[in-house]
């Protein structure tokens, strides 16, 4: 029987890096420092350095990282956040958690990121603060964005939950905003042993509250300045990630070297393929390619023991939980294109030459 490629190879990453892994769990069960604590505290100036950034704030979740983004920025009832409708549905969530109305804006066909020439016309008095996904891992066009918020004295907040590693212009995507969410869910290209996110930005201000936030909206035990949350990161998660930061830039390589093989050797088959746009260096979170006959696609690849998912398969206008919006198909017809056509192949560091060429054969075995 030949071997079955799985869409995601979680264990072959933990073998990597098994025995450091095993040393900091020890340790953090020897000190028993569970919910922050001194690996915690570590991780957050590693990743803030690694990001270029004055400070991080570590979460338990992606997801939290985002709401309390939007709350440093005091959006809440009634305001409007411009974001777009190809993504994960967190991304709305956190606008959706402050009583903020999400106001979509269609992505650009090639790079399914957020179409910065559609933004300016979604504005409004209530609009509060634009928020960009860098989808796939691939950075957005944040220039043009950021002259859009500057121009209308509007936050951008990135969710980077995707992008950890990614380059805008050869410089590593974090900083670019007034603050950016990343998620270090384990299959993320930077991945905790269960959940975990993270906010970094360069305003003080904006790092102690939201450390505050993160534990019932306080500084001082048991006094509580705010209504808060627990959101604090776990203590064995700060450990994990500790343990594999330092091996990212080269998983991040790997990732490419995966992509761009994908490339050369899928460049003759009618699938549309990721575009690497000029200013952008892709952390590949996901290899998604395109062809309108999607779903045939998938059981041929599914039936050959190739595994393959769908990032996403409904825009989230369409979404039932924003059936109130009042949007309907049609509105944002490139994210709805996207959905109906988008196959996410595998992509790991651990991928072989041999196994993409598996992949591609299987491909190609579809279009003869
Ligand atoms: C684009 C995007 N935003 C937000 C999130 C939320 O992150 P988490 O799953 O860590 O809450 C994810 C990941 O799942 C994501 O892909």
């Amino acid at each position: 029987m030949t071997e079955k490629i799985p869409y995601l190879d979680l264990p072959a990453q933990i073998r990597s890096v098994r025995k450091e892994l095993d040393a900091a769990i020890a340790r953090t069960l020897d000190n028993c420092s569970f919910c922050l604590g001194p690996d915690v505290v570590q991780f957050e100036k590693d990743f803030a350095k690694f990001c270029g950034a004055q400070h991080c704030v570590a979460f338990n979740s992606g997801t939290s990282a985002l709401h309390i983004a939007l709350m440093l920025l005091n959006v809440g009832q009634g305001d409007e956040v411009i974001t777009t409708p190809y993504t994960f549905v967190a991304t709305s969530w956190a606008i959706s958690y402050v009583g903020a109305k999400p106001v979509y804006v269609d992505v650009e066909d090639a790079t399914m990121n957020l179409d910065p020439k559609l933004i300016e016309r979604a504005i409004t008095p209530k609009t509060k603060a634009i928020m960009p996904v860098h989808l796939y891992g691939q950075p957005f066009d944040i220039d043009p964005i950021l002259a859009i918020c500057k121009k209308h004295k509007l936050p951008l907040v990135e969710d980077a939950a995707q992008a950890v590693d990614a380059k805008y212009k050869g410089k590593v995507v974090g900083t670019f905003g007034d603050i950016s969410c990343f998620s270090f869910y384990p299959g993320k290209n930077l991945g905790a042993a269960g959940e975990g996110g993270a906010l970094v930005t360069n305003n003080a201000e904006f790092a102690k509250r939201a450390r505050s936030l993160r534990e019932h909206g306080s500084t001082v035990r048991y006094y509580h300045d705010e209504v808060g949350f627990n959101y604090r990161m776990e203590g064995i998660q700060g450990a994990v990630l500790g343990v594999k930061l330092p091996h990212l830039p080269k998983w991040t390589a790997e990732r490419r070297r995966v992509a761009h093989r994908y490339h050369e050797l899928l460049r003759d088959t009618p699938l549309q393929l990721p575009r690497e746009a000029a200013y952008a260096e892709s952390a590949y979170h996901l290899y998604v390619v395109r062809h309108p006959q999607r779903d045939k696609l998938k059981e041929h690849l599914d039936a050959n023991g190739v595994g393959c998912a769908l990032h996403y398969p409904l825009p989230l206008h369409l979404q039932k939980c924003y059936a109130s919006l009042g949007h309907k198909p049609g509105d944002f017809p490139v994210s709805e294109k996207a959905a109906r056509e988008c196959l996410s192949l595998p992509i790991y560091p651990e991928l072989t030459d041999a196994q993409i060429l598996r992949v591609v054969e299987v491909i190609k075995s579809f279009f003869k």
